[in-house]
């Protein structure tokens, strides 16, 4: 059963495209096609650093939130190529995220994960935290390697940080693959991680929080990831780069939000 609040869709632009025109361009292109009024759901872009405060200004239509695709914990200082959730915040972007698995791949932490969601949301930002694993066993040990990235996580939370944190199931094998999840798995690993949640958090404060899937999402897996997986959102690469088919899953998200809030 999904909770009363809106769904999440955020389009991760990872280091795409190769230039600033480009970027405008897609974003344009995003911006014109988004419905105007959506009730049942929120919709993010996560560009590449470079063009956040860009982007921002053509952002008129005020139908996208902006979001960072990591920050590094420090305030301010000697730490090349890092940007501070304080910089993020004032180009404007609500959003930051934090633990992406191909930033895990690189050496970032579990540790320096959490300090990261620390920075962030004393910035007042929403942090979506990506965990994932990087394959299946037979044994079901995926379960634990989620489990730890999970706990790690959010053992600093307090009650009122459950709501600027956003969780995003991305199993490594279904990024960039063409290899989505099914929805059945998606839908028991979405119960596992509110099970963890509900452990260190308590049930109620995991309950009230979102947890969205990432890994090959298009248009044509999206409902069933919904109606089934019961998600509450998507974090989405290769598709956000496809105005109309980005657009799309936002349609979809929204009928099928409003669907669920006719029948209770
Ligand atoms: P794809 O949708 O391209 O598989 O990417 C998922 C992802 O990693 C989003 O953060």
């Amino acid at each position: 059963m999904h909770q009363h609040f809106p769904l999440l869709i955020v389009g991760n632009w990872k280091m795409n495209p190769a230039t600033v025109t480009q970027a405008r361009k897609l974003f344009q292109a995003i911006v014109e096609r988004m419905p105007l009024h959506l009730q049942r759901v929120l919709t993010v872009i996560a560009p590449p650093f470079p063009f956040l405060a860009d982007l921002r200004s053509l952002n008129t239509k005020d139908t996208l939130s902006l979001a960072a695709q990591g920050v590094y914990f420090e305030a301010l200082g000697a730490h090349t190529g890092e940007v501070s959730a304080t910089m993020v915040k004032s180009v404007s972007a609500k959003y930051v995220i934090i633990g992406h698995s191909e930033q895990r791949a690189k050496g970032l932490s579990d540790e320096e994960v959490a300090k990261d969601i620390q920075a962030a949301l004393a910035q007042g930002l929403t942090a979506i935290v990506c965990v994932g694993e990087l394959m299946r066993d037979a044994g079901g040990n995926y379960f634990g390697v989620v489990e730890g990235q999970l706990r790690a996580a959010v053992a600093g939370l307090t009650a009122k940080d459950t709501a600027r944190v956003v969780i995003a199931y991305e199993p490594v094998w279904a990024i960039g693959t063409g290899n989505t999840a099914t929805a059945a798995e998606v839908h028991e690993m979405k119960l596992f991680i509110q099970k963890v949640l509900a452990d260190v958090l308590g049930r109620e404060r995991a309950t009230a929080m979102r947890i969205v899937y990432g890994g090959s999402t298009n248009k044509k897996n999206a409902k069933e990831l919904l109606e089934v997986g019961l998600v509450d959102g998507f974090l989405i690469g290769g598709a956000s780069l496809r105005a109309a088919e980005f657009v799309t899953i936002v349609r979809i998200a929204e009928t099928y939000a409003k669907g669920i809030a006719k029948t209770r």
